[in-house]
């Protein structure tokens, strides 16, 4: 680690200010992404020792998911100790080592802090748990009576995020019944009580103690879920809206108008200190709008775009979520941001071409409805990145869909992991077929995720075609295409820019209602969602395309992709531009 006597040299790209509002952010899943140690789960000297290979590709920032010390129930999502780091993924010094191996390249780390909840690890809730009701440990927590004259009843019929109830009945120290805890995730995590100023103070402290080793940022998990109605009323979610918020009514744990005191609190706290350090939140909430609260200039800085996520590869589904998106992210002065994949969500190489539904976080094996011929499904996911990646704004990544890499299907039943498979014994796959260790070379072990061939969930036959080594030098790669779009991304300032959609039937001399066409910094991007090829303007140089273009046959007049004639084939995307006009006439 870099000490502050020593003369550290600052690349250029950690200078830039409010970095946050144009950043492509990759997230890493620790567990998955390199493994050092060889115990089959990833480790930070893992993530280390492959930074080369997200320089190549050309990020700006990486969030790393939870490695801070947790039971491991939700995936590092329960943390029993904010200030330490679990000795499955290294130790603070190997944080230190990383934070200073990814600044020397110019790339930001942020991490993800998870203040709704603590693991049942953490000592506050152990102590919670011998304490008498209505102690001050307990006060920490949400403990209530239960209903019913025995006090049997949970004291709401909240459901789990994962399944179940969303209280737990603790026994008290004298072996009696006694009161009930809440959880809206799994049984091993007791929401925190954010009204109590022991609980504020405590995330003051672990928020200074990650931005004094030099943090970037924050992803702050559950970020619309912290404060609860107190009246705690009953209420059943709406069966068709994603298991994390959406509701049109939104749930007394969600949306609260109460948490944005504590983004405010924690805005003035990062405004301390140098370097533009950045919040983003993760805030599954029911409208763009309502969305765009939580990036209020004194809140914070982003917030995951979910709706982009959620909408449908269609072409008016699509300029719509854009434009509402932009207008409502403007209307607060923030940045835009676009997401297609994360560690909950069904891999967009295959949710896009999924034709039945698959709600966030329920997740999707083998035998679901509507599964997808993946080679459609990966042309498709490479045109959703390309349209994506042409936006203004800030965009996050995860890891491996650089790869293409699909969901994983075959996953045996006693190799799950995530808590919703358990919670809703089996009805429910749950998050694990995103979370597959990634392939690094296609003839190492585990697919150069560790030497000793080790890998927490099993890697599916067939990894290897996706792995990065083949990919590096094939031009028609997915990972050539990320690296080419990033590039161009970076050299158009595209992250600055702005959206202007363009009439399609000028541009290409016919109408074509499933095609997207918009400029942004002089790049025009035409996005083809529709059945048929269509023939692409004439004059106009390609910058980049998702596909191969095809030529054009019969005579078409078009432009031309290396001096030949081109089409814009169903589910592709092209990037153009053109010297003499924006028009391209
Ligand atoms: C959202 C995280 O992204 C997810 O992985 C986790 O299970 C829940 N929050 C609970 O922390």
């Amino acid at each position: 680690m870099h000490t502050s006597h020593e003369a550290r040299r600052i690349p250029q790209a950690l200078t830039a200010p409010e970095w946050w509002r144009t950043a492509v952010i990759y997230q890493i899943y620790p567990r998955s992404f390199a493994d050092a140690s060889g115990d089959g789960v990833g480790d930070l000297r893992g993530i280390t020792g492959r930074l080369d290979a997200l320089d190549e590709l050309g990020v700006d920032a990486l969030w790393l998911s939870p490695f801070m010390v947790s039971p491991q129930k939700d995936a590092g999502y329960d943390v029993a100790d904010y200030c330490d780091v679990d000795p499955l993924f290294g130790t603070l010094a190997d944080f230190d080592e990383l934070l200073a191996a990814a600044h020397a390249r110019g790339i930001r780390i942020i991490v993800d802090l998870v203040p709704n909840h603590s693991s049942d690890q953490h000592p506050w809730f152990q102590e919670a748990l011998t304490a008498a009701p209505g102690s001050p440990e307990r006060a920490r927590y949400i403990f209530r009576e239960g209903r019913g004259p025995e006090g049997d009843q949970p004291p709401t019929n909240w459901e789990s995020i994962f399944g179940g109830p969303a209280w737990t009945r603790v026994t008290e120290a004298d072996g009696s019944p006694g009161q009930w805890y809440l959880h809206l995730f799994d049984t091993s995590q007791p929401d925190f009580n954010w009204d109590s100023e022991e609980v504020q103070e405590e995330f003051r402290r672990i928020l200074r103690f990650w931005l004094d080793r030099g943090v970037d940022g924050f992803r702050v998990d559950v970020a619309h879920g912290m404060v609860k109605d107190p009246t705690f009323p009953d209420w059943t979610p709406d069966p068709q809206a994603a298991s994390m918020g959406g509701d049109a009514t939104p749930a007394p744990y969600w949306e609260q108008v109460g948490v944005h005191d504590i983004y405010r609190d924690w805005n003035r706290l990062l405004a301390q200190y140098d370097g533009d350090r950045a919040l983003c939140g993760e805030a599954w909430v029911s409208t763009i709008e309502k969305t765009a609260l939580w990036v209020r200039p004194d809140e914070m800085h982003q917030t995951f775009n979910f709706h982009y996520l959620e909408t449908p590869w269609d072409a008016s589904a699509l300029r719509r979520t854009i434009d509402d998106s932009l207008t409502a992210f403007s209307s607060v002065g923030a940045p835009s941001t676009w997401v297609l994949s994360n560690h909950d969500v069904v891999r967009h190489a295959t949710r896009l071409g999924l034709t039945a539904e698959s709600p966030q976080g329920a997740g999707i094996g083998s035998d679901s409805p509507g599964l997808p011929d993946p080679s459609q499904a990966l042309q498709r996911a490479r045109a959703a990145t390309a349209l994506m990646l042409a936006l203004p704004g800030s965009a996050y990544l995860y890891q491996g869909e650089e790869l293409g890499l699909p969901e994983v299907l075959e996953i045996p039943d006693d190799a799950r992991q995530d808590p919703t498979w358990f919670r809703t014994s089996g009805e429910r796959y749950g998050r694990d077929g995103c979370r597959v260790p990634i392939p690094w070379e296609a003839h190492a072990p585990a697919h150069g995720f560790s030497a000793t061939g080790r890998s927490w969930i099993p890697q599916p036959q067939g990894w290897g075609e996706y792995a990065r080594d083949g990919q590096r030098h094939d031009a028609d790669s997915t990972l050539s295409m990320y690296r080419r779009l990033l590039a161009l991304r970076r050299t158009h300032r595209l992250g600055e820019g702005s959206v202007e959609w363009l009439d399609v039937k000028d541009l290409l001399g016919a109408e074509a209602a499933e095609v997207l066409a918009l400029r942004n910094q002089g790049v025009v991007v035409l996005a083809n969602l529709g059945a048929d090829p269509v023939a692409l303007p004439s004059a106009a140089t390609v910058l980049a395309a998702s596909t191969h273009l095809p030529s054009a046959q019969h005579g078409v007049e078009q432009s031309s992709v290396g001096g030949a004639a081109a089409l814009l084939p169903s589910d592709a995307v092209v990037w153009l531009v053109s010297p003499e006009s924006p028009e391209f006439s």
